[in-house]
């Protein structure tokens, strides 16, 4: 099947040329971001292929089947990005990669835990100015420690396994509680118990209206003081600017992100050479006490050739006329 492969970087090519090599398909790797300027570029492909800040509102969507697309298959797990009534009025499959390797962002999860805990980042910077000093560097164990996790799907039920073996106590919120988290002794409690709780939070449930600013103000108060906060989830889970004015009062005590709410206009791109213009995320990056990733959680060998081998099989079963596996209801 023709198809048209939006925000290509390079490991995008190897892993999805890997996959591709027993199926067959006519792969166009193109560079920009999916959105309104770009849409044209799929033309005639009956097949595109979306990463997570490809934009796929309506009136793209509308673009991409007025030039014959049918298919849209993201490569990754989320798809908040997408209008689902807006695809499905226009007859478009929308597929996802609903599994690939919950431990890479669940181990992601737990270096920015680490990282943060014992100023790792702080700590190398030091050590190659000479500095030896410890000031500054205090730690905590994190046996015996209350980590709340936010959603124990995939992804948090891993977390809840690895703080589990390092002898935290885990807390959890989700409606829908995992059987594996309840066999390993998590305590599902309401949102606001968990935080109140919790020396760590950690979030791990998608972005939809209901869980957009999660963690806000009044969350934030409800946290103990001096709590670590980490987001591998979404960046919009955190209301970023009520997250500084806590970390500027010292209400939060570590901050991790691998998320952020406007990651589209910054992640995935070298700008070391531009002027930063979100002065929000400018201000995030003064904290000692804070660690962004580049939404890395999912980078790992084993995650990148799971998403691609998933989302080209959606792309051959799709071919084959059936509804893929890993297609998404409306
Ligand atoms: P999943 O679908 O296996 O689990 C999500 C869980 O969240 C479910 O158990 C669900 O019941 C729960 N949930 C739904 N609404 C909730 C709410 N209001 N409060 C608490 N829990 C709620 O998804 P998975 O694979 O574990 O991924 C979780 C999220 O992680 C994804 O939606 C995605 O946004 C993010 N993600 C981030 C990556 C990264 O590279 N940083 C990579 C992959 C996913």
């Amino acid at each position: 099947m023709r198809v048209a492969v939006f925000s290509s970087k390079p490991y995008d090519v190897t892993f999805l040329t890997a996959a591709n090599r027993a199926r067959g398909h006519d792969l166009l790797f193109l560079e920009p971001r999916l959105a309104r300027e770009t849409a044209a570029l799929a033309s005639g492909r009956p097949a595109i292929c979306a990463f997570v800040n490809d934009q796929l509102d309506a009136e793209v969507l509308t673009r991409l089947a007025a030039e014959g697309t049918r298919l849209v298959a993201l490569r990754s797990a989320g798809f908040n990005n997408v209008d689902l009534p807006a695809a499905s009025r226009l007859a478009l499959t929308v597929t996802r990669v609903p599994a690939y390797s919950p431990h890479a962002v669940a181990e992601h999860t737990i270096a920015l835990i680490l990282a943060l805990n014992r100023k790792v980042h702080r700590a190398w910077a030091r050590i190659r100015e000479g500095n030896f000093s410890l000031d500054g560097l205090l730690g905590f164990d994190l046996v015996g420690r209350t980590a709340g996790v936010v959603g124990t799907g995939k992804i948090g039920a891993a977390v809840a396994r690895i703080l589990t073996g390092f002898g935290c106590r885990v807390l959890a919120f989700d409606p829908l509680p995992s059987p594996e988290c309840l066999a390993l002794g998590t305590s599902y409690v309401p949102l606001p118990d968990l935080l109140a709780a919790s020396d760590i939070v950690s979030l791990h449930c998608p972005l939809t209206p209901e869980t957009r600013y999660l963690v806000d103000g009044a969350a934030l108060a409800r946290m103990k003081p001096g709590a670590m906060l980490i987001n591998t989830g979404r960046g919009a889970l955190v209301d970023t600017k009520a997250v500084i004015e806590a970390l500027k009062s010292g209400r939060l005590g570590h901050l991790g992100l691998d998320v952020y709410e406007e990651e589209a206009a910054l992640f995935f791109e070298d700008r070391s050479w531009r002027i930063l213009q979100d002065d929000v995320f400018a201000r995030l990056l003064t904290f000692p006490n804070v660690i962004v990733t580049g939404h890395q959680g999912f980078f790992t060998a084993e995650a990148l050739a799971a998403i691609a081998d998933t989302t080209l099989q959606a792309v051959t079963e799709f071919e084959q006329g059936r509804i893929p596996a890993t297609a998404i209801q409306a």
